[in-house]
């Protein structure tokens, strides 16, 4: 049987996890999950059909009927869908909810690359490559506000404070709160380019999947 290659790549909103898990995906021959798309996926249900954020029932019921499809939706990636998946995230029942839909995916021959807050943690924990993506929270802020004006006007404050807010409730909840898992290379992002950010991450996981 041919072992599936599983890559978990965690870190902060802005951190370049994104970017890095998709270039890593790529170079590896692996299918990509942002998981953090699943949780913005079932804010978003959850608002349109009038669910409170803070019902855990409620939301882990709407999480248990998530759709491929509801992946491809409008309007995932904005700063209210990032806010509210980081609510619904805080939930047991959701999070047990998208456990399953996300080792499945990894499951699937040759394996993935996933990126999100608890791959390494929770998820894939025997995961071959895992890193933890960082960068200073104000450095974060500028590049998700450089994203965000291009579409509207946003003040810089905003962003940062969102992205504190995100972080800390990422951080301290109890149910697979965001941290570096154990045997994940930390990889800090706050002087890099994008590139240069892919090639140190491609460098540390070629290291841990020879060693
Ligand atoms: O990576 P992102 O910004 O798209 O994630 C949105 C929110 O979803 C994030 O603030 C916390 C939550 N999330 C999570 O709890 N666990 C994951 N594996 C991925 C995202």
């Amino acid at each position: 049987m041919t072992q599936l290659l599983t890559i978990a790549i965690d870190g902060p909103a802005a951190s370049g996890k994104g970017t890095i898990a998709r270039r890593i995906a790529a170079r590896y021959g692996l299918r990509h999950l942002d998981t953090g798309l699943l949780y913005r996926a079932v804010a978003v249900l959850c608002a349109g059909d009038g669910i409170p954020l803070a019902d855990e029932r409620a939301t882990g019921e709407r999480a248990m009927r998530l759709d491929p499809a509801d992946l491809e939706r409008d309007g995932l990636r904005s700063a209210a869908a990032g806010r509210g998946a980081s609510v619904v995230a805080a939930h047991p029942a959701v999070r047990a909810a998208l456990l399953d839909w996300q080792r499945d995916f990894a499951q699937e021959a040759p394996g993935a690359v996933l990126d999100g807050r608890d791959i390494g943690t929770v998820v894939l924990p025997k995961a071959r490559a895992k890193l933890f993506v960082t960068a200073d929270p104000d450095v974060r802020a500028a590049r998700r506000w450089r994203e965000l004006s291009k579409d509207r006007e946003i003040a810089y404050r905003d962003v940062l404070r969102d992205i504190e807010e995100r972080d800390a409730r990422d951080a301290a909840r109890t149910d697979a709160p965001m941290r570096r898992a154990e045997g994940a290379d930390l990889l800090d992002t706050t002087t890099m380019t994008i590139e240069g950010a892919v090639t140190e991450a491609i460098h540390l996981i070629d290291g841990q999947l020879a060693g």
